[in-house]
């Protein structure tokens, strides 16, 4: 029997322009993982795959290339070069909200692409695993830039454009975060969907919108290596006012952001696709207790703080795979 394990994961900054080929930072999140658990099954009982926290329970000989978890097996058996796979039991765990823009759909498949990789013995790159699941995820979200499943597979903050290869981000002090889910679900696909709709009407106010974004991320990437947070705080409250302007918040992450702000966040934005799904706010170490508290009492459903550092914790080793540095 063999586990693997995924973090969930952040966006700092630039979502949604990263679509367009503008860059974006984002961060794994340890305290939230996806498992996968891959066992042999009895003769004659094929790949079995269950992930009985989305409810789904399938034969991969019964699906069809729609559902996401079963391109990721035949994908990772093309690669290992299996042909005709032996009887396999493949179950999946996630304590990472879905839907909520932390990368759920992602984790659970580079769980699952390492997994099976270790079952049959052999060692797995990142980029192959970010590779693979990329195709996943192209179901989960139609055009996906490539962010989730980078980040995810490996597993450390990175610098992200489009069609290049992620670059590590080193921060020179460790960032805490606090992490509120709004509990209202909000697919990517269709926030995703949502911003192209507004791009095709009115593409030359979303292209300056776009390209402001990614002046911040350029400032926000330069404050993290400085481990100047005043000036990321700010570059967050910036970047909201952005994402606000593409359609992409509502009145409940309004809410949460401010409650975040006056709480004494250094500064709070949505993280991920939008509309629903989860806030981050940067926070001195000291004010993390006041923050929390002031976005339960305006209605966060779950909160997680994590903190951004050069490796993850160091206090969650088991939780964490083999780390490899990106370059
Ligand atoms: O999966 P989410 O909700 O964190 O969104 C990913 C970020 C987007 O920029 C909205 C989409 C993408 O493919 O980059």
């Amino acid at each position: 029997m063999t586990t693997a394990n995924a973090p969930g994961k952040i966006i700092l900054i630039g979502e949604h322009a990263v679509v367009y080929g503008r860059p974006a930072i984002a961060a794994p999140v340890w305290q939230c993982v996806a498992t996968a658990v891959v066992a042999s099954a009895p003769p004659g009982s094929g790949v079995t795959i269950s992930a009985m926290d989305i409810h789904r329970r399938f034969s991969l000989d019964e699906v069809g290339e729609d559902e996401p978890l079963a391109v990721v097996v035949r994908a990772t058996l093309a690669h290992l070069g299996v042909q005709h796979p032996p009887d396999l039991q493949i179950e999946l765990h996630s304590d990472i909200p879905i839907a909520g823009g932390l990368g759920s759909g992602a984790a659970l498949s580079t769980a699952l692409v390492r997994a099976l990789f270790a079952h049959f013995g052999q060692v797995v790159e990142p980029e192959v695993v970010s590779a693979i699941v990329y195709e996943s995820e192209r179901l989960y979200h139609g055009a996906p830039s490539g962010i989730d499943n980078t980040v995810v597979a490996f597993g450390q903050p990175i610098w992200f454009i489009k069609g290049k290869a992620a670059e590590p981000l080193r921060p020179a002090a460790p960032l805490t975060l606090v992490i509120a889910d709004s509990g209202v679900p909000s697919p990517t696909k269709e926030t995703v969907g949502a911003v192209r709709r507004l791009w095709e009407r009115e593409t030359e106010r979303c292209e300056v919108l776009f390209d402001e974004i990614a002046v911040l991320a350029q400032r926000a990437r330069l404050a993290i290596e400085q481990g100047d947070r005043q000036t990321l705080g700010r570059l967050f409250d910036a970047d909201q006012t952005l994402l606000e302007a593409l359609g992409v918040s509502s009145e409940t992450l309004d809410r949460l952001i401010l409650a975040a702000r006056r709480a004494g966040a250094l500064g709070a934005k949505l993280s991920g696709g939008g509309r629903g799904g989860n806030i981050i706010a940067l926070v001195e170490p000291e004010r993390v207790d006041a923050v929390s508290t002031a976005l339960k009492a305006s209605g966060a459903r779950r909160i997680i703080v994590t903190q951004i550092e050069r490796r993850s914790p160091p206090s969650l080793p088991s939780r964490r795979p083999e780390a490899r540095e990106l370059r």
